[in-house]
Order: C-alpha cells, then sequence, then structure tokens
C-alpha cells in the first residue's frame, strides 16, 4: 500500500504546491489538513487525481484534534505557520508513529525540536527538519560543493528574492509567525574556523554578491540556519561558510524592518498583527517583475594541488515552488528508504546532494555553472 502523507497546511501556498508535486511524481496518498474546511475543500477541488486526496481538520494548537488526525498516517508534512506548536505536532507524530518533516524558517522550533531530541530517538521516528529553500538548500549546496573538489575551503550561500506578492495570499498566522521569528534572527557565518557575528562597522561581513542575470550585484547580510553548525565537524577542511540574504528594497529594509523590530521588542503581542500587515504591504510596493528566487554557491578549494573555484546558481520565478521542489526532492530519497532514518535530521545534512539538484532540475529548477574568472584555468566540469 502507498504511503500517508499527512499536509498540515495544505490550503497553504507552500503546502498546495507540494500536494501537486507528490501527486505528479509519486504514488502517495495525500491528506490535507488545516483549521478551514472549506480552504481545504478548495484546494483539493484543484489537484489532479481526487481519489488520491482526502481532507482533514486539524488544529496545532490542539493536541487532541492532531491525534485524531495523525493516526494511521506515515508522514506528517508541517507546511502551516505553526512554528508555536512545534512540540503539539512532534509529540503528536511520537504518540501517532509517524514520521515528521517540517518547512518553517524558526530558531524557536528549532529549540523545542532539539530539546526533544531524546524523545524522538526513542520513538524510532525519522523527522527532518528546516526542509525548503532557506532553510534547507544552503547546508546542502556547501554538501554539493565537497562532491566537486578534492579539499573544500570556503562555500558561501546567498538568496535573492523578488517576488510577485500582489498575487500571493499570506494568511494572517504567516505575517504573525513572520514578525515574531524576526526578533530571533542570527546574523552568524563561519569565518576563519570559527563562527562570528558581524561587525557594526565592518561592511566586509556585508558582502555585494553577484548573482548574475537577472538580479546582478547585491549587498547582502548573514542569515543563520541550524543545519550550517555542524559543516565544519562534517567537512574538516571548511573554514568559510554562511547563508547570505539579498534585501527586499530600501523602503522595507531601513525603514519598515528597523521599526517592526522595535515595535515587536516593546510590544510583542499586540504588534504583532499591525507588524505583520505593515511588512507585508512594504513587500507588495517594492514588487515588480522581473520575478526570481536565486540561490548562488561560492565555492573555493583544491583539485589535485592546483586552486579551484565552483560557482552554480539555482533559479526559478516563484519562491512558493523553490520551496515545494527541494521538499519532494527530499522526499523521493525519504520514500525510497535511503534517508529514512530514526532521529532528528536536518534535511541539508540529511539528503544526498547530488541526487537533490539532479532532482530539483528535473521539477523545474534552472541550474547554472560557472568557473571563477582569475582560475579559469581550472574549471570544473560537472556536466
Ligand atoms: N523553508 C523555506 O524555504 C520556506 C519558504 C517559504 C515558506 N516557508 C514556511 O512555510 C510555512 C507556510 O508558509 P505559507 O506562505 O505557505 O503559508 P500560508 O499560505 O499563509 O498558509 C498557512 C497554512 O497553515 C494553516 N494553518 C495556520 N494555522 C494553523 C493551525 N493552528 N493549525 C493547522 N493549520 C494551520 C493554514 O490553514 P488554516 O488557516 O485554515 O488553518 C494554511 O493552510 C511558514 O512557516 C513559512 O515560514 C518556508
Amino acid at each position: 500500500m502507498s504511503k500517508a502523507i499527512l499536509i498540515l497546511g495544505g490550503s497553504g501556498n507552500t503546502g498546495e504546491k507540494i500536494a501537486r508535486l507528490l501527486l505528479d511524481i509519486t504514488d502517495v496518498r495525500i491528506i490535507l489538513g488545516a483549521r478551514n474546511k472549506e480552504k481545504l475543500r478548495k484546494t483539493a477541488e484543484n489537484l489532479k487525481e481526487p481519489e488520491r486526496v482526502t481532507l482533514t481538520l486539524a488544529d496545532a494548537s490542539d493536541p487532541h484534534s492532531l491525534s485524531a488526525a495523525f493516526s494511521g498516517m506515515d508522514m506528517v508534512l508541517s507546511a502551516a505557520s505553526t512554528a508555536e506548536f512545534t512540540e503539539n505536532v512532534a509529540s503528536a507524530c511520537i504518540k501517532a508513529g509517524c514520521d515528521y518533516l517540517d518547512v518553517q524558517y524558526s530558531n524557536t522550533k528549532v529549540s523545542i525540536l532539539k530539546s526533544m531530541t531524546a524523545d524522538i530517538e526513542k520513538s524510532g521516528q525519522c523527522f527532518i527538519s528546516e526542509a525548503g529553500f532557506h532553510p534547507g538548500l544552503p547546508a546542502a549546496l556547501v554538501r554539493y560543493a565537497d562532491t566537486q573538489m578534492d579539499i573544500l575551503e570556503s562555500a558561501i550561500t546567498a538568496g535573492a528574492i523578488s517576488a510577485n506578492w500582489d498575487d500571493a495570499t499570506i494568511t494572517e498566522s504567516t505575517k504573525r509567525e513572520f514578525v515574531r521569528e524576526l526578533g530571533n534572527y542570527k546574523m552568524e557565518f563561519l569565518k576563519n574556523g570559527d563562527w562570528k557575528k558581524p561587525g557594526f562597522w565592518s561592511m566586509r561581513d556585508f558582502p555585494a554578491i553577484d548573482f548574475g542575470n537577472p538580479v546582478g550585484k547585491k549587498m547582502c547580510v548573514p542569515m543563520f540556519f541550524e543545519e550550517l553548525r555542524n559543516l565544519p565537524q562534517m567537512i574538516p577542511s571548511l573554514k568559510h561558510t554562511g547563508f547570505y540574504i539579498a534585501g527586499f528594497g530600501w523602503f522595507a529594509d531601513y525603514v519598515v524592518m528597523p521599526l517592526v523590530l522595535l515595535m515587536m521588542k516593546w510590544f510583542p503581542k499586540t504588534m504583532e498583527k499591525p507588524m505583520g500587515n505593515l511588512f507585508v504591504w512594504a513587500w507588495k510596493l517594492s514588487s515588480k517583475p522581473p520575478y526570481y528566487t536565486m540561490l548562488k554557491l561560492e565555492a573555493n578549494g583544491e583539485i589535485q594541488g592546483e586552486k579551484t573555484s565552483f560557482y552554480m546558481t539555482l533559479n526559478h520565478e516563484d519562491g512558493y515552488w523553490f520551496t515545494a521542489i527541494p521538499v519532494v526532492a527530499c522526499l523521493l530519497q525519504y520514500l525510497d528508504g535511503s534517508i529514512q532514518k530514526q532521529g532528528l535530521h536536518w534535511m541539508g545534512q540529511l539528503v544526498e546532494p547530488i541526487r537533490l539538484i539532479e532532482d530539483m532540475e528535473k521539477m523545474g529548477i534552472l541550474v547554472s555553472y560557472e568557473a571563477h574568472e582569475e582560475t579559469r584555468n581550472n574549471t570544473v566540469i560537472v556536466k
């Protein structure tokens, strides 16, 4: 019998696209879960093969509703903006005996899951956290770079997003989660083998990264993900790494962001809703084509004693697809059993990176490779 995957947040932007891809390229049965039945019904109506899709009401804030919904599932895929309820969702998975995967960008979620490591291990279930574009791909790309060199010394990853926010419906819970998580934002990066925070006056810690067409060069700020933490242990030659993110535009970055951070510090509860709305309004204001979601890898190291550089760019015009595609590429490895391991794992450290990139390319991610100008003689042949 094919596996049953419950997508919590199945009526959301990310959840719906994951469902579409899973129906297209796997034989799993899909159960869409969320609080609003009408939205779930509308989502299911637009999916292919309705006989493989069922609906269930599930509220992450209510452990009883989760227990009832998760019973009989093989995996719960948490694509809902419910990071604050991570303990409920993870505990209900352990109780129901199903595996778990999540996509939220949330340091709160990471802390909760880390505090549950022993229980997760004991349950024998496979927990995959931090799946998607970012988090999700930075560590996978660094590990990909390691397969291309004899000695990997430096692997910097960076993201740039220009989304058509006018066409996107962002739910109240997602806006609130976003501004709440801004307060937990970590800026660490690995420099000369040590984790560092940027110096306030040091512009070198805020590099201008060249994404190529259509983005060009953009100043970026460090953004830490848990998946990066163990990379120096996994790749002992690695001395420099990190993920950097380009801004949303001067108004959102320099006017709205400081105001939101201040308000969330002073009035965290009462300001969640207005600050979430303000941020989305600022995004909509700056939303103009070309639309892209780009990920850049800049890696340096050695092949057969020669200094080598390896650059790689991944692109999709829609950020939600660029979140769903790596999740499903990861699930292909989970479904064939190759990464279904008990315990708590970060997607970027768990997946086999070469197959991941190949599968993402088949699902519509544009991948390009280049050699660095100064080391043209050492071009890495990857295809
Ligand atoms: N890793 C990455 O690269 C990446 C990229 C983009 C987004 N994300 C993450 O993906 C998550 C979803 O984002 P999105 O933009 O797809 O969200 P969205 O379109 O706003 O949808 C949110 C979904 O969550 C459901 N939901 C909200 N509260 C719930 C609750 N208490 N219990 C059950 N379901 C609930 C909503 O349905 P109801 O309101 O009907 O319950 C809806 O289906 C966010 O946490 C975001 O951080 C990650």
